[in-house]
């Protein structure tokens, strides 16, 4: 067995430890993607725990994380947000990427919401653009780093999950008309994400690749979280902020940089706050 991943025991003492530090017992967990943790700021009547507090949580190492899970009240809805979520290009492994989704199964969360930064491969989509993620592709995980390789505790979930249908069709829906009411269809896409590992953007061969297979946007996270909910049957909304275009063109001049990723976000954080808030009052 590898020693690199947990024991039901390690989640649950974590959970436990949780439950007996807060009276909160949120249904919905959001995790917040790079510089989109402003979110767990709007919650209400807070209970913060950093990382380091928390027995057997991992600890996180990327600037604009804050490194908190937050409980707390989202338009009367009652969330827990990891603000600040661990990579796999940082170095943590998958198993320790997806800790956290299930401690948030434990706490007897039901619906993960997941948030991110990616890149646009669709050529009709803008820089600003908010894509619901519809499907996705695991690029990690055709090379083997699938965070249910090994052994599988049945109190989790089943040996072979299907993920034919992991982004919630309802989900989506209620997403759609949040959108609309909240003024943000305009700037609304639905499509396929794929992840890479990173922490390298992608050459013009690859993206010119990721799109031939079918995807839409492109980024460093969300998919190992989404595999490991899915397996415990959590319902799942993913939302991509699309804060930058990928180069397919050897005369362009355009680098992909993490500063226009941040300057974006920056731009649309209020927008996708509202989107989110506006979705969790509906639950
Ligand atoms: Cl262009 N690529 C990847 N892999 N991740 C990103 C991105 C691009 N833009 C934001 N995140």
């Amino acid at each position: 067995m590898c020693e690199c991943s947990y024991s039901y025991e390690d989640y649950r003492e974590t959970a436990d430890w949780l439950l007996a530090h807060t009276e909160k017992r949120p249904k919905v967990a959001i995790i917040c993607g790079s510089g989109l943790g402003g979110l767990a700021e709007l919650l209400e009547d807070k209970n913060a725990f950093p990382y380091e507090d928390i027995p057997r949580f991992p600890t996180s190492t990327v600037q604009g994380h804050a490194g908190r899970l937050v409980f707390g009240r989202l338009q009367g809805c009652e969330c827990v947000c990891m603000q600040g979520r661990f990579h796999f290009y940082e170095g943590y492994n998958t198993h320790t990427v997806t800790y956290p989704v299930r401690v948030f199964f434990l706490l007897g969360v039901e619906t993960l919401i997941v948030t991110n930064a990616a890149g646009g491969l669709n050529e009709a989509y803008s820089v600003g653009d908010i894509m619901l993620i519809k499907d996705h592709i695991n690029m990690p995980g055709f090379a083997g780093q699938n965070p249910l390789c090994g052994h599988n505790d049945e109190r989790f979930g089943v040996r072979f999950p299907c993920m034919s249908d992991a982004y919630d069709r309802e989900l989506r829906a209620l997403a759609r008309t949040a959108a609309q009411e909240q003024g943000c269809d305009g700037f609304l896409q639905e499509g396929v994400y794929c992840m890479l590992a990173g922490p390298t953007y992608e050459t013009i061969a690859e993206c010119r690749v990721l799109q031939t297979l079918g995807a839409d946007a492109v980024g460093m996270s969300t998919v190992p979280e989404v595999v490991v909910a899915r397996h415990c049957g959590l319902r799942v909304l993913g939302l991509s902020l699309i804060t930058n275009k990928v180069v397919l063109d050897y005369e362009s001049r355009e680098r992909a940089n993490h500063a226009e990723v941040l300057q974006t976000t920056e731009l649309r954080a209020q927008d996708l706050q509202r989107l989110v808030s506006h979705l969790v009052s509906q639950l």
